[in-house]
């Protein structure tokens, strides 16, 4: 298939989270039209199997190449972690944009001490996927790494602030924060965490920086674009949201991450 400018990028997550990465898209790219798939009849991936996790991103990615996209974002960590290479070769010439190497780069690029925490999902921890690069990225950079299991059911929920959301993420990470020789930097690895945010910020202080991969990765998708020359010229028709299980739900919890806009959305099968 050719591609062409003005045909969408497809974004996938597992669920609601990746709407972080779309609106870091949509506020760098505001001429792209983009197409979301939220797979929250599968949510959460972080707590399964690698081959379960690519087996579930293939049938995201096929629905997407349906709707002829010219680029596939993948808003997930876990995803990213486990399926990027496999994507990159079902989908052949269409550019797929993970969002590890980006984050990683980020955080590198901000920590001062070069020490760097990684919190994400099991599956992302698991595979290492944020110490191999950066590892590959800055060698002398020390990393902490943990998996945050709980944030990503905290997030789909809207659970976003108040007590119970501060404890447990004092539980996860309270120690890690709590000596003179901690990390100056805090990379969110699940595109889930970014919502939490403020009481993650009661947990690490004022002074640690918090890093997560969204606007880098829509950073490094306009580079791709612009090297294959699809950067488009005008939105060629209004974004589309699809999940796979409760269109009702998503659209609710979406607007939280959307601030307020999130148009229909509409329900498919992978
Ligand atoms: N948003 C996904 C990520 O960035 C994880 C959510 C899940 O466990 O499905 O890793």
């Amino acid at each position: 298939m050719t591609l062409s400018a003005s045909l969408p990028i497809g974004l996938f997550d597992s669920g609601v989270g990746g709407l972080t990465v779309f609106k870091a898209v949509r506020d760098l790219l505001p001429r792209e039209t983009l197409v979301y798939l939220g797979d929250t009849a599968r949510v959460p991936y972080g707590v399964k199997s690698k081959d379960t996790i690519v087996k579930y991103t293939l049938g995201a990615a096929e629905k997407l190449r349906e709707q002829n996209i010219k680029a596939l974002i993948i808003a997930c960590n876990t995803a990213t972690s486990a399926a990027l290479p496999t994507l990159r070769e079902y989908l052949g010439s269409i550019p797929v944009i993970g969002v590890i190497d980006p984050g990683a780069e980020a955080a590198v690029r901000v920590s001062e001490n070069k020490k760097i925490a990684v919190i994400g999902t099991e599956a992302t921890i698991r595979a290492k996927a944020y110490q191999k690069a950066i590892a590959r990225i800055s060698p002398g950079t020390r990393v902490v790494s943990r998996a945050c299991t709980l944030f990503v059911p905290l997030a789909e929920e809207g659970w976003l602030s108040g007590e119970a959301t501060e404890k447990i993420c004092e539980k996860y990470l309270g120690d890690i924060f709590a000596d003179a020789d901690a990390p100056d930097t805090l990379l969110l690895g699940c595109t889930h965490f970014p919502l939490l945010i403020p009481a993650l910020r009661k947990v690490v202080g004022e002074k640690v920086k918090i890093v997560d991969s969204a606007k880098a990765t829509a950073l490094r998708a306009r580079d791709a674009l612009e090297a294959a020359n699809l950067l488009a010229w005008e939105k060629s028709a209004p974004d589309r949201f699809f999940t796979t299980d409760n269109p009702e739900r998503f659209a609710r919890t979406g607007k939280l991450f959307l601030e307020g806009k999130l148009d229909e959305v509409e329900l498919i099968d992978i």
